[in-house]
């Protein structure tokens, strides 16, 4: 397996890194987060309660879950509807820290998880990616970042996408509560894996913290390619 895991709290930098990082090496990036977003999305759609653990299930078994990478970018359909976009708001953020809790919701996408991760090259980002989903992946990171600068960094991001909205203030909250709930839930909580390597990004360029990772990766992209069966699509399907 060539995994490159790396987990952390909500806006210390793990998708900016992990998108950059697979493109250096020429690799998928798999967005887990994504993934309990539109699990998030749909239950908000379909008015089940987030804290009702049957009523969750039993939506989870009526839907169909994609994920396909089209030319290299991470698309996530549900019911085949494209929702990529639309599980980007502040809503949606809180939606799938609810429903990440659910064991039931876990399970099934950990499974899809390991799916996509036995069959390519990938950079995984998410929670539990270290210590649940790949314990084996020869290579784990834990990025950090001071609340002040995940809530910035977040609120740029927001800005960019046309949220003219939210405020600082929110934001802040949304991440402790992220924090919280998302470290002190029973099943495969947010932790450091004792193995992973940490990366405090507060201070650090984005290049910076790729250099890092990769000086301690210390592979060359060509190597990858040369040692494991690269794959430039897959999908996966939960129904
Ligand atoms: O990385 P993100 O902000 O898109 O994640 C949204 C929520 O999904 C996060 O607050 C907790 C949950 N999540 C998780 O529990 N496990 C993962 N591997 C990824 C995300």
């Amino acid at each position: 397996m060539f995994a490159i895991a790396l987990d952390g709290p909500a806006g210390a930098g793990k998708s900016t890194i992990a998108r950059k990082v697979a493109e250096h090496y020429n690799i998928l990036y798999l967005d887990t987060g994504a993934m309990y977003r539109a699990m998030g999305w749909k239950a908000v759609n379909s008015d089940v309660s987030l804290r009702d653990d049957k009523a969750v299930e039993e939506m989870l078994c009526k839907t169909k879950l994609d994920v396909r990478f089209l030319h290299g970018s991470q698309h996530v359909y549900i019911d085949d509807q494209d929702v990529s976009d639309l599980i980007r708001t502040p809503e949606m953020s809180k939606a799938a820290s609810d429903i990440s809790a659910l064991k039931c919701v876990r399970l099934h996408l950990v499974t899809l998880q390991r799916q996509l991760a036995k069959t390519q090259p990938l950079v995984i980002d998410g929670r539990d990616i270290g210590t649940y989903v790949l314990p084996n992946a020869p290579w784990k990171f834990f990025l950090t970042a001071s609340t002040e600068e995940r809530a910035q960094r977040r609120l740029l991001q927001l800005r960019a996408s046309g949220d003219n909205k939210t405020s600082l203030e929110e934001v802040i909250e949304d991440i402790n509560y992220r924090d919280k709930q998302d470290s002190s839930r029973e099943i495969a909580p947010l932790r450091q894996a004792d193995d992973a390597i940490v990366v405090d990004t507060t201070h650090l360029t984005i290049s910076q913290v790729i250099d890092t990772i990769t000086k301690k990766i210390g592979i060359l992209p060509h190597e990858i390619s040369e040692k494991y069966n690269k794959q430039d699509s897959s999908g996966a399907q939960n129904r």
